[in-house]
C-alpha cells in the first residue's frame, strides 16, 4: 500500500505528452482496486436478487403496489357513492355496524354544533340546529339528510363534509341520525320534491374522490408580511371577528380562549402554544386545511380566500 508514498519518484513516466504536459505510470491503490472489484459482486448479487429472482421487489413492482394501496383507499373512501335512495338508507339505518361508524364519525366532527344528544349545540350561542326534533330546514327525507351533510349550509356555518369524510362515512352518519329519530315525531320541512331526491344521490356522486385530492386547495399565495399588515386593518380585523363569531367560538371560545363548555374540541388560540405553527401563513393554513381527524374543520370552502385571511388577521390581532 505505502509503496506509493515511498516510490512515487520511481513510477515511469507514460511516453505520451498533451501541450508538453506528462503524466506518470502510477499503480491503482488497492483500496480503490479492491472497491472496484466489489461492485462486481455485488452487481451479480444485484441483478440476481431483483432481475432473476421474486426476492427483491423493483421500482416498478413497488410502484404498483403503492398504486394498489392508493386505490384500495380511494375505493373505501368512495364505497357507497353510487345507488342511495331513502330504501337503502333507512335500510342502512337498521345496520347496527353502520349506526356504530356513523356514531363515531359523528362525535368526531359534530357534536360541537349538534349536541352529543343530537339535541343541538351544546353551549348557548353556538352555530348549529337539533337534529332530532320536529323541525328540519333542508328536509328530513334520507336523502335530503344525506345532501344537507355532503354539502353543507355554507352560509349559515354548516360545513360540507362530502369532500371531507367522502361518501360512505357521509351515508353512515345519515343512517346514525335516522336511527336517532323518535318514530312519535312527525317531521316538519320542506317535502320531498322528485327533482331534489334525484339530485341527492348524484351530489353525493359528485363528491367521490380520492382523499388525497378531497380537500380544496388554496390558490392564495400571501405572504406573512401581508397578513400581519391585514392583522392592522381594523376593517379587516372587524370582518375576521364576525366570521368567527359565527364559525368558531363553537370550539375556540368567545375570547379565543377554547372550549367553552367541558368535552368540546377545540383549543386556546391566545395561549402561547401553537400545536400548527406561529407564523400567520401557518394558522393560515390551519384554517384552510383544517385538522381532519382532532375534529378542527376545513374552512376553506365554507369562508374563501378572503374569508381565510380575515380570521387570520382577527387572530394575529387578538395575540398578546
Ligand atoms: C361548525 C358547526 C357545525 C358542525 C361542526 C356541523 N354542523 Fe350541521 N349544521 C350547522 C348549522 C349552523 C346548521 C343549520 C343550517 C341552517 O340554518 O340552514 C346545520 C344543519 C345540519 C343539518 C340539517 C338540519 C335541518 O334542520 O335540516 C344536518 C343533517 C346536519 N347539520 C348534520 C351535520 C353532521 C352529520 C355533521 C358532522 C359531520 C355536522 N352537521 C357538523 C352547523 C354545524
Ligand atoms: C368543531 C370544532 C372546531 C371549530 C368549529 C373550529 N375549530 Fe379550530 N381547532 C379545532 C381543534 C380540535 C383544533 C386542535 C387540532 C389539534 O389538536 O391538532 C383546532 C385548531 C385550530 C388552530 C390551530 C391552533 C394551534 O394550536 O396550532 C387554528 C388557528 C384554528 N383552529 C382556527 C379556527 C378558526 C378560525 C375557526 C373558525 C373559522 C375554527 N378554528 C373552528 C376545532 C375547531
Amino acid at each position: 500500500m505505502d509503496t506509493d508514498k515511498t516510490q512515487p519518484i520511481e513510477d515511469p513516466i507514460r511516453p505520451h505528452s498533451f501541450d508538453g504536459i506528462q503524466e506518470y505510470d502510477k499503480a491503482l491503490p488497492n483500496w480503490w482496486l479492491f472497491t472496484f472489484y466489489i461492485t462486481f459482486v455485488f452487481s451479480i448479487g444485484y441483478w440476481i436478487y431483483y432481475h432473476k429472482t421474486d426476492m427483491g421487489v423493483d421500482q416498478i413492482g413497488e410502484y404498483e403496489a403503492n398504486l394498489a394501496r392508493v386505490e384500495a383507499a380511494a375505493a373505501e373512501f368512495n364505497k357507497g357513492a353510487a345507488e342511495v335512495n331513502d330504501e337503502s338508507l333507512l335500510a342502512l339505518s337498521q345496520d347496527p355496524e353502520a349506526v356504530a361508524a356513523g356514531q363515531q364519525h359523528y362525535m368526531s366532527n359534530c357534536f360541537p354544533c349538534h349536541g352529543a344528544e343530537l339535541q343541538g349545540p351544546p353551549a348557548p350561542g353556538l352555530p348549529g340546529v337539533s337534529l332530532v326534533d320536529a323541525e328540519w330546514l333542508h328536509g328530513h327525507q334520507p336523502t335530503r339528510i344525506l345532501a344537507t351533510i355532503t354539502d353543507g349550509v355554507l352560509e349559515k356555518g354548516m360545513p360540507a363534509w362530502g369532500p371531507v369524510l367522502g361518501p360512505k362515512r357521509a351515508n353512515e352518519l345519515t343512517a346514525f341520525i335516522l336511527s336517532k329519530q323518535d318514530p312519535n315525531i312527525t317531521p316538519t320541512g320542506p317535502s320531498e320534491t322528485p327533482a331534489a331526491n334525484a339530485a341527492a344521490p348524484a351530489t353525493n356522486a359528485a363528491t367521490a374522490v380520492p382523499p388525497a385530492t378531497a380537500p380544496v386547495a388554496s390558490q392564495s399565495n400571501i405572504t406573512n408580511d401581508e397578513l400581519v399588515a391585514l392583522s392592522q386593518d381594523p376593517a379587516v380585523v372587524a370582518a375576521g371577528q364576525t366570521r368567527y363569531q359565527t364559525l368558531c367560538v363553537a370550539c375556540h371560545g368567545v375570547n379565543l380562549e377554547g372550549p367553552p363548555a367541558p368535552g368540546l374540541p377545540g383549543v386556546s388560540l391566545v395561549d402561547a402554544e401553537w400545536l400548527h405553527g406561529n407564523e400567520p401563513l401557518q394558522i393560515r393554513g390551519t384554517i384552510v386545511n383544517g385538522i381532519i381527524e382532532k375534529g378542527m374543520v376545513p374552512w376553506l370552502a365554507v369562508v374563501g380566500e378572503d374569508g381565510a385571511n380575515e380570521l387570520t388577521a382577527f387572530i394575529l390581532s387578538k395575540q398578546p
